[in-house]
């Protein structure tokens, strides 16, 4: 077996720690993958452990394990937007390749930090960062290189997606779930990154600049996250035939003027109950893609964890340890899938020019004309009414009525819901929550 392979471990966090273990139970399926010998030789920790093998060198300056000359290839795996960040250009700069699994930090620098890796002729492989354990960034990179995407949609947050099903089907209080994941180890260091969408749109922001050959542009990502989701609509939704779950959309609009260009959004979003999509369940993330020629392919799997994460992590790596010893940076696929100098200025639509379905929950009182009067608002926006139900009176005279569109420009659903809300009959705010077919 050649020359042995020195990896530096940064951060024995959930991952860091899982990745140790994962290299610990399966480094004879490594070396007889690679063909080459595999050795954890540092680990940057803030403190001490006395769980890891004395032969490896335990240090907390972070800078000078990604400096060191006893190190091929630096995994990080801190987190965060700062000394990572700096961990990282520390790495590149010293001629080392880079394994993260990182989202914020590719999704806020990702431009600046992959062009550094390009300057100095290394990789920075991130596949760990988007969907825990589904290999989509290879995917994306790799098996769909011929086609041409149009659009995808992944429930791409497993914290997110364990709460709203424990909700769904145990009627659990969120609170006492998000515990659970973060116990589990599947949320983040800051789990409002979870619940409010904001991990979801680091990701999104990745796989559409890997889908369309943009550059990264987290701060483009229209974002809401699933605090505001009531069981009630969980309900109303599935009486209707949807599933709500929190999704990221990243879609290319062709058309004219201020109409063409890309939507990256994520969102709660009804989506048909009978969608593989809809059936993605607990800690599950999947990402659907529809491209040219190919069609729809669908990839599943484990979105958050230790295990998961490392298996991601690992697969970088086997793909570095591979190719060392030769022109690396020449051999891999671009960090964004296309030439560097071949990204485009596609215009990112802003929320107003996004289009898609909606669910409306209105709350009216129990007046003659009421419905007449909000049906006219929408046909008079030029917006199609697919379905709607409405319920006895829930509270003295209040009926909840509910509405599904068919796909309208969000300006012209957002002047609809203001006149709506100025009639004298409607009592609360409008609830609105986006509907996709999938289709
Ligand atoms: N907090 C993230 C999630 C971890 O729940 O999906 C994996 O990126």
């Amino acid at each position: 077996m050649s020359k042995s392979i020195k990896l530096a471990i940064l951060g024995l966090g959930t991952v860091g720690t899982g990745v140790v273990h994962l290299i610990n139970d399966n480094l004879d399926e490594l070396k007889r993958r690679s063909g080459r010998d595999i050795t954890i030789t540092e680990v940057g920790t803030r403190r001490q452990r006395d769980d890891i093998d004395p032969a490896i060198t335990q240090n907390s300056d972070l800078m000078a394990v990604a400096a060191s000359n006893n190190v091929d290839i630096v995994i990080e795996l801190i987190g965060g937007t700062t000394l990572a960040k700096d961990v990282i250009l520390q790495a590149i700069n010293n001629g080392k390749h880079v394994v993260t699994a990182n989202k914020a930090l590719l999704a806020e620098h990702g431009n600046e930090i992959f062009a550094a890796a390009e300057a100095n002729n290394v990789h920075v492989a991130y596949e760990a960062a988007v969907a825990g354990g589904i290999p989509i960034i290879k995917v994306m990179r790799e098996a769909l290189a011929a086609n041409k995407i149009d659009w995808l949609a992944g429930i791409i947050n497993g914290t997110g997606n364990f709460i709203m099903t424990e909700m769904r089907d145990k009627g659990r209080p969120f609170a006492d779930v998000l515990s659970e994941a973060q116990e589990l180890g599947y949320a983040e260091a800051d789990p409002t990154f979870d619940i409010e969408g904001i991990d979801a749109a680091h990701k999104l922001a990745l796989l559409a600049s890997i889908a369309f050959g943009i550059p990264l542009q987290f701060d483009k990502v229209y974002c809401e996250g699933i605090t505001d989701i009531t069981l009630q609509d969980v309900s109303y939704a599935e009486e209707l035939g949807y599933r709500i779950k929190h999704v990221g959309f990243a879609v290319r609009r062709d058309g004219d003027g201020d109409k063409a260009g890309i939507e990256l959004r994520v969102h709660p979003t009804l989506i048909p109950q009978d969608a593989l999509l809809a059936n993605v369940n607990g800690v599950k993330n999947a990402v659907l893609v529809n491209s040219h020629p190919l069609g729809q392919t669908l990839y599943y799997g484990d979105g958050a964890g230790a295990g998961a994460t490392a298996s991601a992590v690992m697969a970088d790596v086997m793909d570095l340890v591979r190719v060392l010893g030769s022109d690396v940076a020449a051999k891999h696929v671009p960090h964004l899938s296309f030439q560097p100098e071949q990204l485009s200025d596609t215009p990112i639509l802003r929320a107003e020019q996004m289009t898609s379905g909606y669910y409306l929950r209105v709350h009216a009182f129990d007046n003659p004309g009421v419905l007449a009067d909000i049906t006219r608002i929408l046909s008079d926006a030029g917006i199609n009414i697919d379905a709607i139900l409405q319920k006895p009176a829930h509270k003295a005279g209040q009926v909840p009525v509910i509405i599904l569109t068919l796909p309208v420009v969000e300006s012209q659903m957002n002047l609809a819901i203001e006149k709506i809300e100025n009639l004298e009959a409607i009592t609360d705010k409008v609830v609105r929550i986006r509907l996709d077919e999938l289709a």
